[in-house]
């Protein structure tokens, strides 16, 4: 599977969803993720993102790899999202941002 990881929160910019031939992302408050038993691999959404947030699960960098777990965990909490949208409003200062996964809204 592919996993959305921690550059995402706070920007939302789902240009991922746009091009997702199989309609795997849910949409939490302020973060995206991917659906593990829905998702193809198919890695199209990888180069779309303008924050470089998804990873192949095998390339997920070790301090992003609780994002595993974090994507299976709220895909099932959170609805399914199938059209792209306006990116959040803050989505260009949240790009630069590091370390913000303790504002990951749930
Ligand atoms: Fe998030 Fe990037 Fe998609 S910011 S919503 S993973 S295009």
């Amino acid at each position: 599977t592919h996993v959305v990881t921690e550059s995402c929160i706070g920007c939302k910019y789902t240009d991922c969803v746009a091009v997702c031939p199989v309609d795997c992302f849910h949409e939490g408050p302020n973060f995206l993720v991917i659906d593990p038993e829905v998702c193809i691999d198919c890695g199209v959404c990888v180069a779309e993102c303008p924050v470089e947030a998804i990873f192949d699960e095998k390339d997920v960098a070790p301090e992003q790899a609780d994002f595993v777990q974090i994507n299976l965990r709220l895909t099932r909490q959170w609805p399914l999202i199938t059209a792209a949208r306006e990116p959040m409003p803050e989505a260009a200062a949240w790009a630069g941002k590091k370390d913000k996964r303790g504002e990951l809204v749930e």
